[in-house]
Protein backbone atom coordinates (compact mmCIF):
# COMPACT_ATOMS: atom_id res chain seq x y z
CA UNK A 1 0.00 0.00 0.00
CA UNK A 2 1.07 3.18 -0.81
CA UNK A 3 2.13 5.91 2.35
CA UNK A 4 -0.14 8.81 1.49
CA UNK A 5 0.24 12.98 2.08
CA UNK A 6 -1.55 12.59 5.46
CA UNK A 7 0.07 9.78 6.77
CA UNK A 8 3.55 11.22 5.79
CA UNK A 9 1.73 14.44 8.09
CA UNK A 10 0.68 11.92 10.68
CA UNK A 11 3.93 10.88 11.28
CA UNK A 12 5.94 14.25 11.37
CA UNK A 13 3.25 15.49 13.81
CA UNK A 14 4.06 12.46 15.99
CA UNK A 15 7.44 13.92 16.44
CA UNK A 16 9.24 10.44 14.56
CA UNK A 17 12.95 12.32 13.67
CA UNK A 18 14.54 12.71 10.37
CA UNK A 19 11.36 11.99 8.54
CA UNK A 20 12.00 14.43 5.78
CA UNK A 21 10.37 14.59 2.44
CA UNK A 22 13.36 12.37 1.35
CA UNK A 23 12.45 9.82 4.12
CA UNK A 24 9.04 9.68 2.58
CA UNK A 25 10.31 8.99 -1.01
CA UNK A 26 12.53 6.04 0.33
CA UNK A 27 9.30 4.61 2.78
CA UNK A 28 7.35 4.78 -0.16
CA UNK A 29 9.74 2.46 -2.63
CA UNK A 30 10.40 -0.09 -0.26
CA UNK A 31 6.62 -0.43 0.52
CA UNK A 32 6.55 -0.60 -3.47
CA UNK A 33 7.07 -4.04 -5.10
CA UNK A 34 8.73 -4.91 -7.82
CA UNK A 35 8.00 -6.82 -9.70
CA UNK A 36 4.39 -6.46 -10.09
CA UNK A 37 1.65 -6.80 -12.78
CA UNK A 38 -1.83 -5.30 -12.45
CA UNK A 39 -4.67 -5.89 -14.80
CA UNK A 40 -8.29 -4.46 -15.39
CA UNK A 41 -11.43 -6.69 -13.85
CA UNK A 42 -11.48 -10.48 -12.74
CA UNK A 43 -9.99 -11.66 -15.99
CA UNK A 44 -6.85 -9.99 -14.84
CA UNK A 45 -6.39 -13.07 -12.38
CA UNK A 46 -5.67 -15.38 -15.20
CA UNK A 47 -4.07 -12.80 -17.58
CA UNK A 48 -1.51 -11.59 -14.90
CA UNK A 49 -0.62 -15.28 -14.11
CA UNK A 50 0.68 -15.19 -17.89
CA UNK A 51 2.77 -12.41 -17.19
CA UNK A 52 3.80 -13.29 -13.62
CA UNK A 53 5.54 -16.29 -15.71
CA UNK A 54 7.78 -13.74 -17.39
CA UNK A 55 8.52 -11.53 -14.41
CA UNK A 56 9.29 -14.58 -11.95
CA UNK A 57 12.23 -15.44 -14.57
CA UNK A 58 13.24 -11.99 -14.70
CA UNK A 59 11.92 -11.07 -17.93
CA UNK A 60 10.73 -7.66 -19.16
CA UNK A 61 7.45 -5.55 -18.57
CA UNK A 62 7.11 -5.29 -22.16
CA UNK A 63 7.16 -9.34 -22.71
CA UNK A 64 4.95 -10.07 -19.52
CA UNK A 65 2.22 -7.63 -20.71
CA UNK A 66 1.87 -8.64 -23.78
CA UNK A 67 2.15 -12.63 -22.62
CA UNK A 68 -0.88 -11.52 -19.84
CA UNK A 69 -3.92 -10.47 -22.25
CA UNK A 70 -2.54 -12.83 -24.84
CA UNK A 71 -4.38 -15.43 -21.81
CA UNK A 72 -7.61 -13.27 -21.93
CA UNK A 73 -7.55 -13.09 -25.75
CA UNK A 74 -7.58 -16.76 -25.88
CA UNK A 75 -10.31 -16.89 -23.88
CA UNK A 76 -14.39 -16.14 -24.72
CA UNK A 77 -15.45 -13.69 -23.41
CA UNK A 78 -18.32 -10.47 -24.05
CA UNK A 79 -15.77 -7.93 -25.02
CA UNK A 80 -11.81 -9.40 -25.64
CA UNK A 81 -10.62 -11.25 -28.65
CA UNK A 82 -12.60 -13.46 -31.46
CA UNK A 83 -14.78 -14.45 -29.41
CA UNK A 84 -16.35 -11.63 -28.07
CA UNK A 85 -19.89 -10.11 -29.24
CA UNK A 86 -19.55 -8.00 -32.60
CA UNK A 87 -20.35 -4.92 -34.00
CA UNK A 88 -24.09 -4.10 -35.05
CA UNK A 89 -23.61 -5.72 -38.58
CA UNK A 90 -22.51 -9.23 -37.37
CA UNK A 91 -18.18 -8.45 -37.83
CA UNK A 92 -15.50 -8.97 -34.41
CA UNK A 93 -13.69 -5.99 -34.91
CA UNK A 94 -10.65 -5.40 -32.14
CA UNK A 95 -8.48 -2.71 -31.08
CA UNK A 96 -5.17 -3.04 -28.97
CA UNK A 97 -2.17 -1.25 -28.07
CA UNK A 98 1.32 -1.69 -26.48
CA UNK A 99 3.89 0.63 -24.98
CA UNK A 100 7.57 0.18 -23.60
CA UNK A 101 9.78 2.31 -21.14
CA UNK A 102 11.00 4.21 -23.86
CA UNK A 103 7.90 5.84 -25.33
CA UNK A 104 7.84 3.12 -27.95
CA UNK A 105 4.18 2.10 -28.68
CA UNK A 106 2.31 0.34 -31.37
CA UNK A 107 -1.73 -0.42 -31.84
CA UNK A 108 -3.97 -1.55 -34.13
CA UNK A 109 -7.58 -0.97 -34.35
CA UNK A 110 -10.84 -1.94 -36.01
CA UNK A 111 -8.88 -5.16 -36.78
CA UNK A 112 -10.63 -9.03 -37.89
CA UNK A 113 -9.93 -12.36 -37.76
CA UNK A 114 -6.79 -12.07 -36.12
CA UNK A 115 -6.77 -14.15 -32.79
CA UNK A 116 -3.88 -12.22 -30.58
CA UNK A 117 -4.30 -8.09 -32.06
CA UNK A 118 -1.71 -6.96 -29.17
CA UNK A 119 1.12 -9.38 -30.46
CA UNK A 120 0.38 -7.10 -33.95
CA UNK A 121 0.52 -4.04 -32.06
CA UNK A 122 3.34 -5.28 -30.55
CA UNK A 123 4.86 -5.72 -34.52
CA UNK A 124 3.96 -2.54 -35.57
CA UNK A 125 5.81 -0.85 -32.54
CA UNK A 126 8.73 -3.12 -33.87
CA UNK A 127 8.85 -3.53 -37.26
CA UNK A 128 7.49 -0.42 -38.65
CA UNK A 129 8.15 3.54 -38.13
CA UNK A 130 4.33 3.99 -37.34
CA UNK A 131 2.11 3.92 -34.16
CA UNK A 132 -1.26 2.51 -35.69
CA UNK A 133 -2.17 0.32 -38.23
CA UNK A 134 -6.09 0.28 -38.87
CA UNK A 135 -8.82 -2.13 -40.89
CA UNK A 136 -7.85 -3.93 -43.76
CA UNK A 137 -4.57 -2.96 -43.67
CA UNK A 138 -3.58 -3.65 -40.49
CA UNK A 139 -5.15 -7.09 -41.60
CA UNK A 140 -2.03 -7.40 -44.55
CA UNK A 141 0.41 -6.07 -41.99
CA UNK A 142 -0.45 -9.48 -39.90
CA UNK A 143 -0.48 -11.27 -42.44
CA UNK A 144 2.70 -10.51 -43.75
CA UNK A 145 4.42 -11.01 -40.21
CA UNK A 146 2.77 -14.21 -40.32
CA UNK A 147 -0.23 -14.04 -38.12
CA UNK A 148 -3.10 -16.62 -39.41
CA UNK A 149 -6.30 -15.48 -40.53
CA UNK A 150 -9.60 -16.95 -38.15
CA UNK A 151 -12.71 -17.82 -39.34
CA UNK A 152 -15.35 -14.92 -38.83
CA UNK A 153 -17.84 -17.05 -37.37
CA UNK A 154 -18.90 -15.90 -33.79
CA UNK A 155 -18.57 -17.71 -31.16
CA UNK A 156 -21.58 -19.37 -29.53
CA UNK A 157 -22.51 -17.16 -26.78
CA UNK A 158 -21.42 -14.45 -28.94
CA UNK A 159 -23.96 -15.78 -31.86
CA UNK A 160 -26.66 -16.27 -29.21
CA UNK A 161 -26.10 -12.33 -27.88
CA UNK A 162 -25.81 -11.40 -30.81
CA UNK A 163 -29.09 -12.83 -32.00
CA UNK A 164 -30.93 -11.35 -29.03
CA UNK A 165 -29.92 -7.54 -29.62
CA UNK A 166 -30.85 -8.43 -33.29
CA UNK A 167 -34.41 -8.28 -31.91
CA UNK A 168 -34.48 -5.11 -30.90
CA UNK A 169 -31.10 -3.44 -32.27
CA UNK A 170 -31.09 -0.27 -30.07
CA UNK A 171 -27.95 1.33 -30.34
CA UNK A 172 -26.91 2.14 -26.84
CA UNK A 173 -23.45 1.06 -25.03
CA UNK A 174 -24.25 -0.80 -21.84
CA UNK A 175 -21.93 -0.40 -19.12
CA UNK A 176 -20.45 -3.28 -17.40
CA UNK A 177 -22.00 -2.83 -13.56
CA UNK A 178 -24.13 -3.60 -10.89
CA UNK A 179 -25.19 -0.57 -10.15
CA UNK A 180 -25.67 0.22 -6.39
CA UNK A 181 -26.82 3.00 -4.35
CA UNK A 182 -24.58 5.80 -4.07
CA UNK A 183 -21.74 5.51 -1.59
CA UNK A 184 -19.58 7.91 0.48
CA UNK A 185 -16.03 7.77 -0.95
CA UNK A 186 -15.31 7.11 2.85
CA UNK A 187 -17.22 4.17 3.13
CA UNK A 188 -16.56 2.40 0.19
CA UNK A 189 -13.13 0.34 1.63
CA UNK A 190 -14.99 -1.89 3.64
CA UNK A 191 -18.34 -2.00 0.97
CA UNK A 192 -18.95 -5.68 -0.34
CA UNK A 193 -19.98 -4.99 -3.96
CA UNK A 194 -20.99 -7.51 -6.91
CA UNK A 195 -17.86 -7.77 -9.19
CA UNK A 196 -18.35 -9.33 -12.09
CA UNK A 197 -18.12 -13.06 -12.28
CA UNK A 198 -17.31 -16.14 -14.61
CA UNK A 199 -21.28 -16.53 -15.72
CA UNK A 200 -22.50 -19.95 -15.31
CA UNK A 201 -21.93 -20.73 -19.26
CA UNK A 202 -18.32 -20.27 -18.32
CA UNK A 203 -17.76 -17.21 -19.88
CA UNK A 204 -15.91 -14.10 -18.24
CA UNK A 205 -17.66 -11.09 -17.66
CA UNK A 206 -16.02 -8.26 -18.25
CA UNK A 207 -14.39 -5.44 -20.22
CA UNK A 208 -11.64 -4.23 -21.75
CA UNK A 209 -7.97 -6.44 -20.69
CA UNK A 210 -5.33 -3.70 -19.87
CA UNK A 211 -2.38 -4.14 -17.82
CA UNK A 212 0.64 -2.76 -16.36
CA UNK A 213 3.91 -4.11 -15.35
CA UNK A 214 7.17 -2.88 -13.51
CA UNK A 215 9.52 -5.34 -14.05
CA UNK A 216 12.73 -6.45 -11.99
CA UNK A 217 14.67 -3.46 -13.77
CA UNK A 218 12.73 -0.90 -12.57
CA UNK A 219 11.48 -1.00 -16.11
CA UNK A 220 7.20 -0.14 -16.88
CA UNK A 221 5.30 -1.70 -19.91
CA UNK A 222 1.39 -1.29 -20.41
CA UNK A 223 -1.09 -3.19 -22.77
CA UNK A 224 -4.69 -2.92 -23.56
CA UNK A 225 -6.78 -4.83 -25.63
CA UNK A 226 -10.60 -4.97 -26.08
CA UNK A 227 -13.23 -6.16 -29.04
CA UNK A 228 -14.93 -2.80 -27.88
CA UNK A 229 -18.24 -1.51 -26.88
CA UNK A 230 -20.85 -4.05 -28.22
CA UNK A 231 -22.89 -3.85 -31.23
CA UNK A 232 -21.04 -0.70 -32.04
CA UNK A 233 -21.39 0.85 -35.46
CA UNK A 234 -19.41 -0.96 -37.82
CA UNK A 235 -15.85 1.57 -38.01
CA UNK A 236 -16.31 2.61 -34.14
CA UNK A 237 -12.75 3.09 -32.31
CA UNK A 238 -12.37 2.84 -28.62
CA UNK A 239 -10.01 4.05 -26.23
CA UNK A 240 -7.89 1.41 -26.34
CA UNK A 241 -5.59 1.39 -29.28
CA UNK A 242 -5.01 5.58 -28.96
CA UNK A 243 -1.68 6.23 -27.07
CA UNK A 244 -2.68 8.42 -24.18
CA UNK A 245 -6.36 7.93 -24.10
CA UNK A 246 -6.83 4.03 -23.54
CA UNK A 247 -3.05 3.44 -22.36
CA UNK A 248 -0.31 5.51 -21.29
CA UNK A 249 3.35 4.73 -20.20
CA UNK A 250 6.24 7.29 -18.80
CA UNK A 251 8.79 5.03 -17.33
CA UNK A 252 10.41 8.31 -15.39
CA UNK A 253 6.53 8.49 -13.42
CA UNK A 254 4.10 5.72 -14.16
CA UNK A 255 1.60 3.27 -16.33
CA UNK A 256 -2.16 4.05 -16.66
CA UNK A 257 -4.36 1.93 -18.33
CA UNK A 258 -8.32 2.36 -18.67
CA UNK A 259 -11.10 0.69 -19.33
CA UNK A 260 -15.24 1.34 -19.81
CA UNK A 261 -17.11 4.03 -22.04
CA UNK A 262 -13.66 4.87 -24.50
CA UNK A 263 -14.93 7.98 -26.09
CA UNK A 264 -15.15 9.62 -22.88
CA UNK A 265 -11.53 8.33 -21.86
CA UNK A 266 -10.39 9.92 -25.30
CA UNK A 267 -12.07 13.12 -24.37
CA UNK A 268 -9.74 14.03 -21.56
CA UNK A 269 -6.93 12.04 -23.09
CA UNK A 270 -7.80 10.35 -19.83
CA UNK A 271 -4.11 7.16 -19.29
CA UNK A 272 -1.85 10.75 -20.12
CA UNK A 273 -3.68 12.67 -17.96
CA UNK A 274 -3.93 10.15 -14.76
CA UNK A 275 0.44 9.78 -15.66
CA UNK A 276 0.77 13.72 -15.36
CA UNK A 277 -1.20 14.14 -12.20
CA UNK A 278 1.15 11.15 -11.02
CA UNK A 279 4.20 13.29 -11.96
CA UNK A 280 2.88 16.48 -9.92
CA UNK A 281 3.16 13.64 -7.09
CA UNK A 282 -0.26 12.54 -6.77
CA UNK A 283 -0.89 8.61 -5.84
CA UNK A 284 -1.91 6.61 -8.27
CA UNK A 285 -5.27 5.79 -7.07
CA UNK A 286 -5.67 9.65 -6.34
CA UNK A 287 -4.29 10.53 -10.09
CA UNK A 288 -6.76 8.40 -11.29
CA UNK A 289 -9.73 9.79 -9.06
CA UNK A 290 -8.80 13.07 -10.37
CA UNK A 291 -9.45 12.00 -13.99
CA UNK A 292 -12.66 10.00 -13.41
CA UNK A 293 -13.94 13.39 -12.02
CA UNK A 294 -13.43 15.33 -14.66
CA UNK A 295 -14.97 13.01 -16.77
CA UNK A 296 -17.85 13.30 -14.39
CA UNK A 297 -18.20 16.98 -14.78
CA UNK A 298 -18.17 16.59 -18.32
CA UNK A 299 -21.22 14.24 -18.26
CA UNK A 300 -22.68 15.96 -15.73
CA UNK A 301 -26.32 13.91 -15.58
CA UNK A 302 -25.04 11.70 -18.55
CA UNK A 303 -22.35 10.27 -16.03
CA UNK A 304 -25.07 7.98 -14.99
CA UNK A 305 -25.37 6.15 -18.18
CA UNK A 306 -21.43 5.46 -18.52
CA UNK A 307 -18.82 3.36 -16.79
CA UNK A 308 -14.59 4.85 -16.88
CA UNK A 309 -12.11 3.18 -14.97
CA UNK A 310 -8.99 3.60 -14.56
CA UNK A 311 -5.75 1.98 -13.08
CA UNK A 312 -2.36 3.05 -12.60
CA UNK A 313 0.86 1.54 -11.51
CA UNK A 314 4.03 4.22 -10.59
CA UNK A 315 7.69 3.95 -10.52
CA UNK A 316 7.84 2.44 -6.77
CA UNK A 317 5.15 -0.22 -7.60
CA UNK A 318 2.69 1.93 -5.73
CA UNK A 319 -0.89 0.82 -7.74
CA UNK A 320 -4.31 2.19 -7.30
CA UNK A 321 -7.49 2.69 -9.31
CA UNK A 322 -10.32 4.59 -9.55
CA UNK A 323 -13.83 4.09 -11.37
CA UNK A 324 -16.97 5.91 -11.95
CA UNK A 325 -19.63 3.60 -10.28
CA UNK A 326 -19.34 0.66 -8.57
CA UNK A 327 -18.39 -2.88 -9.48
CA UNK A 328 -14.78 -2.40 -11.13
CA UNK A 329 -11.95 -4.49 -9.64
CA UNK A 330 -8.28 -4.96 -11.29
CA UNK A 331 -6.10 -8.20 -10.15
CA UNK A 332 -2.71 -7.53 -8.79
CA UNK A 333 0.37 -9.97 -9.32
CA UNK A 334 3.36 -9.47 -6.88
CA UNK A 335 5.94 -12.32 -4.88
CA UNK A 336 3.18 -12.30 -2.17
CA UNK A 337 0.67 -13.87 -4.87
CA UNK A 338 -2.56 -12.83 -7.41
CA UNK A 339 -5.60 -10.98 -6.13
CA UNK A 340 -8.41 -9.04 -6.30
CA UNK A 341 -9.05 -5.74 -5.79
CA UNK A 342 -11.63 -3.32 -4.72
CA UNK A 343 -11.83 -0.28 -6.60
CA UNK A 344 -13.07 2.97 -4.89
CA UNK A 345 -15.40 4.49 -6.94
CA UNK A 346 -17.18 7.84 -7.54
CA UNK A 347 -20.96 7.52 -7.30
N1 LIG B 1 -12.71 0.90 -23.43
C1 LIG B 1 -12.98 0.13 -24.55
C2 LIG B 1 -13.75 0.81 -25.60
O1 LIG B 1 -14.49 1.74 -25.32
O2 LIG B 1 -13.65 0.42 -26.73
Amino acid sequence: MSINRRGFINLTSLGIAGFTLQGFVDKASINGQKPIVISTWDAGLNANKGAWEVLSKGGTALDAVEKGVMVTEDEISCCVGLGANPDRDGYVTLDASIMDHEFNCGSVAFLEQIKHPISVARKVMEKTPHVMLVGEGAQQFALSQGFTLESSKLSDSAEQSYKNWLKKSTYKPVINVERQSPKTATSQLEDKFKAPARLSNGEWNHDTIGMVALDANGNLSGSCTTSGAGFKLRGRVGDSPIIGAGLYVDNEVGAVVATGQGEDVIRVAGASAVVEHMRQGKSPQEACRLVVEKIRSIKKEKAADIQVCFIALNKNGEHGSYALHSGFNYAVHTTEGNKLIESHFSV
